[in-house]
C-alpha cells in the first residue's frame, strides 16, 4: 500500500532519475530500510560453499557503484549483487537509456555499464562494513577490445576478491559490443580457464576460496545451452546466473518504447529465463548450482525458478512494480 504510494510518485519522473532518487534514499536510509520492508523469515541454505539466509537476492546492475548496500540488504534480501563495475570509470551510454513499459511490467535499459570503477566500488565496499552475503558483478570496459577482454576481467577479480563473498563475471550484458559473443567456444573456454587459475592463485594469496559465477543470456540458441554448460563443469565454475535481459521483443511489439535498443527485463522475460534454467539443469545434472533470475513479478515466479531447478533466485525489476513485499513473498512461496 505504502509502496503503491511511492511507486505513483516515482513512475511520474523519468525512470532513470527516479532510479536515482530511490537509490540515494536507500543509501541514506540504511538499515532504516527495515521498517519499510517488514520481518522477511530465514530460510537458510548454502550453495557455493556459502550460507545464505533465503534464498532470494538482489541482480546486479540496480546498485552498480555499492552505494546503498546496508539499505537494500535491509529490505530482507538474502544476498545483494552490486555492479557490473569495469576496470575504469565509464559513463554509459547517452540519455535516455531506461525505459518503462508499464502495461508489461517490463524495463528496457541501454545503460552500458556506467560505473565510477573498480577502485571506487571497492572503497565503498570497505566502508559499507556488510556482513551478509555480497556478489560483485565484474565486467569490461567498452573501449577494451575483446581480444583483451581477459586482462579487464583479471584486473578487477584481482581488486574486488578480498571483498566479496562471490564474483560474477558478466558476459552477458547486451549493451556493450560484442561482449555476449564471449559465450562461444574457444572465448569461453580460454576465459573460464584463466579466470579459475587466477582464482587459485588469489585463493592462496588470501587463504578463502571466493566462488565464481558465470551470467549468462537468455538469447542463447538451446542448442547452445548445453554447450556453454560443459564448457562451465570442464572449466570448474562455481556456479552460474541465468539470466540477463533480453533483446527479444515479441512479448511486447506494439507498445510504447518496445522499439528502443537495449535489454528487455521484467515479466516478459519470465518464461524463456526459466525456460533456460530447465535447460540447463538438465544439462549440467547438479555438476554446479544455478541462480536463476528473469522477470520475478511474484511468489510463484520465484517458486517457478526452484522448481526448474535453480538454487537460488535474484530479482530487480520486480522490485521497481511491486516493491521490497516482492521479497517476503518470493521467499514465502520458496519455503
Ligand atoms: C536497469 C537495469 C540495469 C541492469 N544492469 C545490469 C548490470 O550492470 N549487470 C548485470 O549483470 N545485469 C544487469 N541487469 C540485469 C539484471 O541483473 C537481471 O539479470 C535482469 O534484469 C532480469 O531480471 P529482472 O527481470 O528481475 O529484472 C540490469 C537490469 C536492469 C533492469
Amino acid at each position: 500500500m505504502l509502496y503503491e504510494l511511492v511507486r505513483s510518485a516515482l513512475f511520474r519522473l523519468d525512470a532513470e532519475t527516479a532510479h536515482d532518487l530511490a537509490l540515494a534514499a536507500l543509501a541514506r536510509l540504511g538499515e532504516g530500510t527495515r521498517r519499510l520492508a517488514g520481518a522477511v523469515p530465514r530460510r537458510p541454505r548454502v550453495v557455493m560453499g556459502i550460507e545464505f539466509p533465503n534464498p532470494v537476492g538482489l541482480a546486479a546492475g540496480l546498485d552498480k557503484n555499492g552505494a546503498a548496500i546496508a539499505g537494500l540488504a535491509a529490505l530482507g534480501f538474502g544476498f545483494i549483487e552490486i555492479g557490473t563495475v569495469t576496470p575504469r570509470p565509464q559513463p554509459g551510454n547517452p540519455r535516455p537509456r531506461l525505459f518503462r513499459l508499464p502495461q508489461a511490467e517490463a524495463l528496457i535499459n541501454r545503460f552500458g555499464f556506467n560505473n565510477r570503477g573498480v577502485d571506487h566500488l571497492v572503497e565503498r565496499v570497505r566502508t559499507a562494513g556488510y556482513r551478509g552475503v555480497l556478489g560483485i558483478n565484474i565486467g569490461k570496459n567498452k573501449d577494451t577490445p575483446n581480444e583483451h577482454a581477459l586482462d579487464d576481467y583479471l584486473a578487477c577479480l584481482r581488486k574486488v576478491y578480498a571483498h566479496a563473498g562471490y564474483v560474477t563475471v558478466n558476459i552477458s550484458s547486451p549493451n556493450t559490443p560484442g561482449l555476449r559473443d564471449l559465450q562461444y567456444g574457444e572465448s569461453l573456454d580460454q576465459l573460464l580457464m584463466a579466470l579459475k587459475a587466477e582464482q587459485a592463485r588469489l585463493a592462496d594469496t588470501h587463504g578463502r576460496y571466493v566462488p565464481l559465477a558465470l551470467k549468462i543470456a537468455p538469447d542463447l540458441a538451446d542448442a547452445d545451452i548445453p554447450v556453454v554448460a560443459a564448457a562451465l563443469a570442464r572449466a570448474g565454475i562455481d556456479a552460474v546466473i541465468a539470466t540477463n535481459t533480453t533483446l527479444d521483443r515479441r512479448a511486447v511489439a506494439g507498445l510504447p518504447h518496445a522499439d528502443e535498443a537495449g535489454g528487455l527485463s521484467g515479466a516478459p522475460l519470465v518464461t524463456r529465463s526459466t525456460e533456460v534454467i530447465r535447460r540447463l539443469a538438465t544439462a549440467l545434472d547438479g555438476r554446479l548450482p544455478i541462480i536463476g533470475v528473469g522477470g520475478i513479478l511474484s511468489g510463484a515466479d520465484a517458486r517457478a525458478k526452484i522448481d526448474a531447478g535453480a538454487s537460488l533466485v535474484q530479482l530487480y525489476t520486480g522490485l521497481i512494480y511491486r516493491g521490497p513485499a516482492l521479497i517476503r513473498e518470493a521467499v514465502d512461496a520458496i519455503g
